[in-house]
């Protein structure tokens, strides 16, 4: 890692970092997921410590070590996961939320395994909405001042439907990736623009997950410090 580490620049802060991926069951064997590793999430926690915050790290099905002076609360389903960060978030400094939440569910789970009938197709899977748990944590902010970043992966014009997302989602900063067939999911690299309210944009050459993450935290003590003159 950088020299940033020796700052201590987040000392006294209190972080929350969601990372990896939700699952949304669908019987007790069966699941709708996706493929985050956890990685970007958990170099944001890292980083976060190693510049003297106290953190939360809130993980979804993430097959990755507790980094170290974390503490880690693992969940499964995006309303574990939102019942977690909003009871994390209440006296923290800054909330990012890095995992990938299914944005939506099945209506209804089956207690027992779903099986095949013979002769006959399946039933379709109907599905419902998720909470936007990043929206949620953007309206109502329990601490005055707190930041809050989203992550935003885009396909096609990334740079545009960011600015969009950052409006819409209400944050103070969106973290934008380029994603494709061999981007981003699982990799130790990542590349990517991060969006502020202000209008400011801050590219983030192609490189470690550690890296970025830095440079969130750059962006958010930044802010902090602005907070403070203010
Ligand atoms: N997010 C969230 N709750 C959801 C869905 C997403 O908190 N139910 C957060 C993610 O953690 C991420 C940000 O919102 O920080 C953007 O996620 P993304 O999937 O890009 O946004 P969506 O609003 O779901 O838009 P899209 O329809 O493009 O998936
Ligand atoms: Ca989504």
């Amino acid at each position: 890692r950088g020299p940033r580490a020796a700052t201590a620049d987040l000392a006294g802060r209190h972080v929350v970092v969601s990372a990896g991926g939700t699952r949304e069951p669908l019987d007790p064997v069966r699941y709708l997921g996706n493929r985050s590793s956890g990685r970007q999430g958990y170099a944001l926690a890292a980083t976060a410590a190693a510049r003297g915050a106290r953190v939360t790290l809130v993980a979804g099905n993430t097959e990755l070590p507790d980094p170290a002076g974390v503490d880690v609360v693992r969940i499964g389903t995006a309303v574990q996961l939102r019942e977690a960060v909003l009871a994390a978030a209440g006296d923290a400094d800054a909330v990012v939320m890095a995992a990938a939440v299914a944005d939506f569910r099945p209506s209804e789970y089956a207690t027992g395994k779903i099986k095949k009938k013979d002769g006959q197709e399946p039933e379709p899977v109907t599905l419902v909405r998720n909470p936007d748990i990043l929206a949620e944590l953007s309206a109502d902010r329990p601490n005055r001042g707190q930041i809050v970043v989203g992550f935003a992966a885009e396909t096609d014009d990334v740079l545009a439907n960011g600015r969009t997302k950052l409006a819409r989602k209400g944050c103070d900063l969106l973290v934008v990736n380029e994603v494709g067939e061999h981007k981003t999911f699982g990799s130790a690299e990542n590349e990517a623009v991060i969006l502020a309210t202000d209008g400011s944009e801050t590219p983030v050459p192609h490189g470690p997950k550690e890296a970025l993450a830095d440079t969130v935290w750059d962006l958010v003590a930044g802010r902090f410090a602005a907070t403070a003159d203010g």
